[in-house]
């Protein structure tokens, strides 16, 4: 796949607001990248930070931002016309099923951006895409009114009861899992909620893929900053996207992560 390795200056050509932690950026270049994959993105004064990539069907790509930082709540205040500079795309894709066409996904967060761009790919191949999208409220459900025109069973739910399932979409798929039958998984958001779903598709012996984020600096394996142990493998390289099986061999996955400075940070629920 063709790749940008220098720093490409791109006009934002149009911003929606998704909710009110998210915005989308749309740019007309035909920007390579699969399902999966992230850019590197330079933010003019501020620095470069990595994001998931959505191709939509008759458009060149977007990203889709969540305001948590700096970097990200200066993109927020960019209006279209200002630029914002794009190498990549990096990292591993997800791969769809070869023996059965239903699948399911579960996502919290911004954990829609790669998995919107999977289902669409999907949809397209026909495959029967079942997607459980967790968020607060109604309002962060992301991309459910596009997801439900390409043809995806979209089961919400929300922690405060306002659409869709009161609670965890962690139990919604426990429980849904009970009585359907997925060829293939895929899972991203919280660490905490990828790890719940890894447990079931574990114990089911559900084939599954999961995106798993770390700090990343370079994005394209030479700094290091991003690989896990045992392993070494480097999230920007070898993931971010990582087979249900060759996720069991990464031990720190679901117990702690690096911080930019390489220090390690143990989740809260992990106590000792
Ligand atoms: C492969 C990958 C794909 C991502 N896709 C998206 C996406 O589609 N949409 C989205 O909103 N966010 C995405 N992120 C997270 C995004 O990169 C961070 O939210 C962003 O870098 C925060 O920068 P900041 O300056 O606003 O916040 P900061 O205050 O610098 O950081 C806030 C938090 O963001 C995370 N973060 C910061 N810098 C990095 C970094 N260089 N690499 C990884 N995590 C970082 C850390 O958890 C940190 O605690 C993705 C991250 C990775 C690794
Ligand atoms: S971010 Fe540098 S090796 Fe992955």
């Amino acid at each position: 796949m063709k790749q940008i390795d220098k720093p490409l200056a791109l006009p934002i050509q149009k911003i929606i607001t998704e909710s009110e932690r998210v915005k989308t950026f749309v740019f007309e270049y035909d920007f390579p990248g699969g399902p999966g994959q992230f850019v590197m993105c330079w933010i003019p004064g501020f620095d470069e930070k990595p994001f998931g990539i959505i191709k939509k069907d008759g458009e060149g790509f977007r990203i889709s931002v969540a305001a948590v930082g700096e970097s990200t709540k200066a993109m927020h205040m960019m209006e279209e016309g200002d630029l914002l500079g794009f190498r990549g795309p990096y990292g591993s894709v997800f791969t769809l099923p070869e023996d059965g066409k239903k699948i399911a996904m579960v996502a919290g967060g911004y954990g829609m951006v790669p998995l919107s761009y999977l289902a669409q790919e999907a949809r397209k191949k026909e495959y029967e895409v079942h997607l459980f999208i967790g968020a607060r409220n109604k309002q962060e459900l992301l991309f459910k009114e596009w997801m439900a025109e390409i043809g995806a069973l979209v089961h919400a739910s929300t922690d405060d009861g306002s659409e869709g399932y009161k609670g965890f979409n962690t139990d919604l798929f426990k429980s849904n899992a009970e009585n359907e039958t997925y060829d293939k998984v895929y899972t991203v958001g919280p660490e905490i909620m990828e790890m719940k779903i890894a447990q079931i598709c574990w114990e089911k012996n559900i084939p599954f893929e999961v995106s798993l984020e770390r700090y990343m600096k370079c994005g394209f394996g030479i700094c290091g900053q991003c690989s896990v142990d045992p392993t070494g493998w480097r999230m920007c390289v070898e993931g971010p996207v990582i087979d249900g099986e060759a996720l069991k061999k990464i031990a720190e996955f679901g117990k702690y992560h690096r911080t930019a400075s390489g220090e390690v940070q143990k989740y809260p629920w992990i106590k000792e």
